[in-house]
């Protein structure tokens, strides 16, 4: 079964074509971080506008990386919520005209679903039941993964998103636009220990995450608590790398606490990372380790799948309709 898939939940447009579930034919990703690059995040306006600009010749492009004819396609499948609404309709509406022309069905995707799903796109085999944390610019959630589309949340955050603090500190030091990347390669140059950041825990056992206090902690420590140096004063090159890695470190302490403690809380086979926070370097060696310890397998997706991208969302697809879940056209967009 041959499914075509489109993600347009933010600042990428991407489509892809997927066999089966696992074969991918085609994954074309259209990043747009130099459209938002000067503003220091997305805006969403103008992410609209360039989905709507790009999305006819990506989809042309996919077909033809994936050397399949538009008849060919036996479903076509669109992420529908989590998201920015304008950049979800976008997506949604090219993919019911598709579903439409074709007469073939639709099959609406959770976002979230989707990051997790990458894992499975090149995993053969992951044993059920696992805890499985997104972690992107949008969000920070747990998930307890009854099955590759069964997945129940368990905490997420109550403000800002691991990815979304790693953009604003990387706007802090003066990094650009997405800071996620940057922040890990400078922060490999850096002392983690040089600054104690608060870690937010927020309870014993919550599952929950904050991360707005450790973001402005950053930026009183670089200008000072009456944040009364303007602008923002050049840090010297090692200071820079010594607050991003400390910065850096004291997401991934919680991120990774958080997850060990509900793979104890839940006895679970395995871990699974999904989202574009799941590229950094740090939280993948941290975590490697402490899965060991405990004595169950963590699974990443590759780079390339970590961040959006629509082979996450043909692959889920199969599995949803194999399942019977298949959207009617009268599916909305919800943010
Ligand atoms: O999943 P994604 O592509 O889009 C959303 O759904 O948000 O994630 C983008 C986020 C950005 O905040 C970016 O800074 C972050 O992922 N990111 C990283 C890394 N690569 C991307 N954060 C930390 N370390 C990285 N290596
Ligand atoms: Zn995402």
């Amino acid at each position: 079964m041959v499914i075509l898939g489109i993600e347009t939940s933010c600042d990428e447009t991407s489509v892809a074509v997927v066999k089966n579930g696992r074969e991918i034919l085609s994954n074309i990703i259209l990043s747009q971080d130099t459209l938002h690059r000067r503003f220091g995040g997305v805006v969403p306006e103008i992410a609209c506008r360039a989905h709507l600009e790009s999305i006819t010749s990506i989809i042309d492009g996919a077909l033809g990386d994936a050397k399949v004819k538009l008849g060919e396609i036996d479903a076509v499948a669109v992420v529908n919520t989590p998201g920015l609404i304008g950049a979800l309709l976008i997506g949604v509406t090219a993919a019911k005209t598709l579903c439409v022309a074709l007469n073939v069905p639709l099959i609406a995707v959770n976002h979230l679903h989707a990051h997790i799903y990458a894992n499975s796109l090149e995993i053969d085999k992951i044993d059920y039941p696992t805890i499985s944390l997104v972690v992107s610019g949008g969000h920070t959630t747990i998930f307890l993964s009854e099955s590759e589309t069964k997945h129940i949340p368990l905490g997420a955050t109550i403000d800002d998103a691991a990815g979304e603090a790693f953009d604003k500190v990387s706007k802090i030091l003066g990094l650009g636009y997405p800071g996620g990347p940057v922040i890990d390669r400078i922060a490999r140059r850096g002392n983690p220990e040089a600054v104690m950041f608060p870690r937010s825990y927020l309870g014993k056992d919550s599952l929950d995450f904050s991360f707005s206090g450790l973001k402005t902690a950053v930026l009183y420590h670089c200008r000072g608590q009456d944040l009364k140096t303007t602008g923002l004063r050049k840090l010297p090159e090692r200071e820079v790398a010594d607050v991003a890695a400390s910065f850096q470190e004291a997401v991934i302490d919680v991120l990774v606490d958080k997850l060990i403690l509900a793979s104890r809380m839940y006895n679970v086979r395995g871990i699974q990372l999904g989202g574009g926070v799941a590229a950094n370097s740090r939280l993948r060696f941290k975590l490697e380790d402490k899965s060991k310890e405990i004595g169950i397998p963590l699974y990443c997706p590759s780079l390339r799948l970590c961040t959006d991208n629509a082979a996450m969302v043909a692959g889920l697809a199969y599995k949803m309709y194999l399942e019977g879940n298949v959207s009617g056209l009268d599916v909305e967009a919800v943010t």
